[in-house]
């Protein structure tokens, strides 16, 4: 097996370990992907200002995320169904994350439920919810992400309709994925995968058991998202939120510069500057290019993170030079963890660590504050 010395040489093992239809649920995005492709492109066109004999012998890459220590600025993000990628996938990534000193991020519509994730962890985690029509389950999940010390709640606010996202439908995916004469060839190629996930013990929504009911297909979560998630959610409901939650509130999903002002007004402690990987809408700009106006606008009140398009090291010293505190990765977790399970996810956390500690001893930073506009190439 060749080296694993990049995220994309994780993607490349992922796309052979896992069906197709999985692969590509975590690789694509909206109609035609154009924001997808422009969060990697306008990322790549940012050039970095090369220093010389600047005394870097002594690096630190630790920050603090919400007064919390963390031993570099990255957070692993809410993704759904992450438990469909490797068995036990969202465990998985919450040991690896709280191993190397990052935070996890579990997703409401994750495949292991709050009460198995905190089963199987020592470290609080992040938990992740939308807005949904029936309050009492909001309120049920707020709950139970206190009961399990969910060290902070985020709320998600790009997705009150789900966007489109081509590949799911051409490629039959269904949730659980079931064997069918359509599927059985991917699932036979990839027997490491179907042993541990299509006839392993989580296959479906755990957090939403009881919720969805009867035949669960992807239709069934189209049409689930669509009679449960709220159309008429509105900085109202955001600061209904705020009011049952005690603890630290991150808005995640905000790419405007009057949004972000609202976020704050409602109370986040965080806002996480995202177009949901170019998963929601398409055709709206790329997170990196609405970021140091954001960061403007909220004018240093609440903390600032930010994702879409992370595949570096590199790429996380380029959205701290904008300004962001933290950032968060989507999906180069899910092909870490589709690749190679905890040890994937570890693996990817250290290499996009060592990649950002060469980029700030490159351009003469030693410290994660000191990362500014001055390493980039105006
Ligand atoms: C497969 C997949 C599932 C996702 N599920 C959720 C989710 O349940 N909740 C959420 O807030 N964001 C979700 N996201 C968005 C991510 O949290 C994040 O915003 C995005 O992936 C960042 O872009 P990146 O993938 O380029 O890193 C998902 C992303 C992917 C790729």
């Amino acid at each position: 097996m060749p080296p694993i010395l990049s995220i994309d040489d994780l993607r490349t093992l992922a796309k052979r370990r896992i069906p197709r239809a999985i692969f590509d649920y975590a690789d694509g995005g909206a109609y035609e992907e154009l924001t997808l492709r422009r969060n990697s492109a306008d990322l790549d066109a940012m050039t970095f200002r090369q220093r010389v004999m600047v005394d870097v012998s002594h690096i630190s890459l630790a920050t603090k995320f919400l007064g919390s220590p963390v031993s570099m600025p990255l957070a692993i993000g809410p993704t759904g169904l992450a438990g469909l990628f490797h068995a036990d996938g969202e465990i998985l990534g919450a040991r690896a994350a709280a191993a190397c000193g990052i935070p996890f991020c579990l997703s409401t519509m994750s495949i292991c439920s709050i009460e198995d994730v905190r089963a199987a962890t020592q470290q609080p985690f992040w938990f992740q919810q939308y807005l949904m029509r029936d309050r009492g389950f909001n309120q049920e999940l707020i709950d139970r992400a206190a009961a399990a010390q969910c060290s902070a709640l985020m709320l998600t606010l790009d997705l009150q309709v789900l966007g489109e996202r081509r590949r799911d439908p051409r490629n039959g995916l269904t949730i659980p994925p079931r064997l069918t004469l359509r599927s059985a060839f991917g699932f036979a190629s990839r027997p490491g995968w179907a042993a541990g996930v299509l006839f392993g013990k989580h296959r479906t929504f755990g957090n939403l058991v009881g919720h969805i009911g009867g035949a669960s297909g992807i239709s069934t979560l189209a049409e689930w998202t669509q009679t449960q998630f709220d159309p008429s959610a509105n900085w109202r409901d955001v600061e209904w939120v705020r009011s049952r939650w005690p603890g630290q509130l991150i808005l995640k999903g905000v790419l405007d510069a009057e949004d972000a002002r609202c976020a704050v007004a409602a109370g986040a402690d965080a806002i996480v500057v995202s177009n949901h990987g170019g998963r929601q809408l398409d055709g709206a700009p790329s997170s990196i290019s609405v970021l140091a106006e954001i960061v403007g606008a909220v004018a240093g009140r609440c903390e600032v993170y930010f994702d879409g398009g992370i595949r570096s090291g590199q790429d996380i010293a380029k959205a701290l030079a904008l300004g962001a505190n933290g950032t968060l990765i989507g999906k180069s977790f899910l092909y870490a963890l589709a690749a190679a399970g905890e040890a994937g996810v570890t693996k990817a956390i250290e290499i996009m660590r060592s990649e950002l500690r060469v980029t700030m001893a490159l351009t003469g930073t030693t410290s994660i504050d000191a990362l500014g506009p001055h390493i980039l190439r105006q």
